[in-house]
């Protein structure tokens, strides 16, 4: 079936949104300079480059050999180097659904036709096998389920480019070649690639929900994400919920096709940001969720207070985001919690170890002992040792004596000040890393539910370079 009798048959709802967010109108109208279709001469117009990775489009008006004499868009006239420039497509190539059937390739073809869909509204491009999607910061209608349904069971030529149809051929494939499938979502920071990582998992839960199950498991595998991102999340001046941890999500399914579960791996989880920020970020979200939704008898066995009374989160200027309520968010975290059966001790705990955390970064040091260091601030190391449940002498001689392993022999050394304030970081750090890797191993012992028979792979991670470093790992 082509694509626009397809689209005939969608329910009304679904057709309105597909033809306004999802299908490129091509406008008769303007084409480049203004100019209409219809002045399209092949082999003339052209991209003329301006500065790296911005071009503007004119007309050759002149051949002079090794070089041309272009009438640029600006009515500007410029002599150019033939071999600086690259042909415009003819207006029939508008917009298209796929860069790769550009008759000329070229970068600036490719970020012109992104740019034109993405003005219309249009996120998403396949280039060959990849798709290309544009952080649209805005919500679009196109994940509704009215369009999980105009997608499922379609092929992916029969329909506009779409996560979903990335996803349903993922699905698909499995089924068919009994195979394994991965989706590797990659691009900078803010790019869109975490919301692009829930929107398969969510896809996949609505097509592929249990008979019967009553949509607990399929709840539960979209309950992660928001435990995942609280704790491994943070606002940053790119992006105010960036993922400070790369994650390779393996949805499974059983032989009849449907969720049997899922697990998670987590990779580098960005330590440093426990203790310090750079400007205008923030540490991850649970610490801000936890000053200021925790209330009643666990605020004071706790010993919270606003984040600007605490060390580790009160330097880099910025408490809150825009957009983001803490005290809602830690509710929600809590119920994410709750479907994935942390039980009340467990729930508990872990707000035990973030606090902890907190009060450990109030913990000062002075000289002491000719060139050692001691404690300076009773308050804040027994707050740290009380709300961890663990000896406060122990703790301070943790922090400034520690025993280390000389040959075959522990000796006690004796910190000066600043190596004594690097172990108070050391330890909350890697507090904070054990306790993520915890909460991780926690939710993928609740969705290893039923025998997987197969998996689809989600790794959401940033930047190519990473990628080399995890191959090299293994
Ligand atoms: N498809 C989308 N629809 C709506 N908003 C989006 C979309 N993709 C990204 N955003 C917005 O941009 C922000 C950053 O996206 P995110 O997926 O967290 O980036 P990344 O994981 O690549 O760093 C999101 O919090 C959201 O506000
Ligand atoms: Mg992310």
């Amino acid at each position: 079936m082509s694509k626009e009798a397809a689209a005939l048959n969608f329910p009304k709802e679904a057709k309105e949104i597909y033809n306004k967010y999802l299908k490129y109108n091509v406008s008769s109208e303007s084409f480049l300079f203004g100019k209409g279709t219809g002045a399209f001469t092949e082999n003339k117009w052209v991209w003329v480059p301006l500065s790296k990775d911005t071009y503007t489009s004119g007309e050759i008006i002149k051949d002079q050999g090794d070089k041309v004499t272009v009438r640029t868009k600006e009515n500007e006239e410029v002599a150019v180097l033939k071999t600086k420039l690259d042909y415009i497509n003819p207006p029939k190539f508008d917009g298209v659904e796929d860069c790769a059937q550009l008759s000329h390739l070229n970068e600036a073809a490719v970020l012109h036709n992104l740019k034109k869909r993405y003005d219309a509204d249009i996120i998403y491009t396949y280039s060959g096998l990849f798709l290309v999607v544009l952080n649209p910061y805005k919500r679009l209608p196109i994940y509704n389920p009215e369009i999980v349904e105009i997608y499922k069971g379609k092929r992916k030529n029969e329909m506009a480019p779409h996560v979903f149809a990335i996803s349903d051929a993922a699905y698909r494939s499995m089924l068919n070649d009994r195979l394994n499938q991965s989706i590797l979502i990659t691009g900078e920071s803010g790019a869109g690639k975490t919301e692009n990582t829930k929107k398969v998992i969510q896809y996949m839960a609505s097509i592929a929900g249990r008979v019967g199950g009553g949509g607990k498991l399929e709840e539960q595998v979209l309950q992660a994400n928001p435990i995942l991102e609280s704790f491994g999340n943070a606002k940053t001046t790119r992006n105010n919920n960036s993922s400070r941890f790369g994650k390779f999500i393996e949805i499974q399914f059983n032989t009849a096709g449907f969720i049997a579960g899922a697990s998670i791996i987590s990779y580098l989880l960005e330590k440093s940001r426990v203790v310090r920020q750079a400007q205008n970020e923030r540490t991850f979200h649970i610490f801000y969720q936890v000053c200021n939704g925790v209330s009643g008898d666990l605020r004071k066995t706790l010993k919270l207070d606003e984040p600007s009374k605490f060390n580790f989160i009160n330097k880099s200027g910025c408490y809150t985001v825009k957009g983001i309520d803490d005290k809602d968010e830690f509710a929600a975290t809590l119920k994410a919690m709750d479907i994935m059966a942390f039980t009340s001790k467990e729930k508990e705990d872990v707000l035990h170890v973030v606090a902890g955390i907190l009060h450990l970064g109030n913990v000062q040091f002075e000289v002491s002992f000719g060139e050692g260091s001691a404690v300076n601030n009773r308050t804040a190391i027994e707050a740290a040792a009380d709300v961890l449940g663990i000896d406060v002498a122990k703790l301070d001689l943790g922090l400034c004596k520690p025993r280390i392993k000389a040959g075959n022999e522990f000796v006690q050394t004796h910190l000066n000040v600043e190596k004594a304030a690097y172990s108070r970081e050391a330890l909350s750090k890697a507090l904070y890393h054990r306790l993520f890797l915890w909460i991780v191993k926690k939710i993928n012992d609740q969705l290893a539910q039923d025998k997987k028979s197969s998996f689809i792979g989600v790794l959401d991670i940033s930047g190519f370079g990473t990628i080399f470093f995890l191959w090299k790992m293994f």
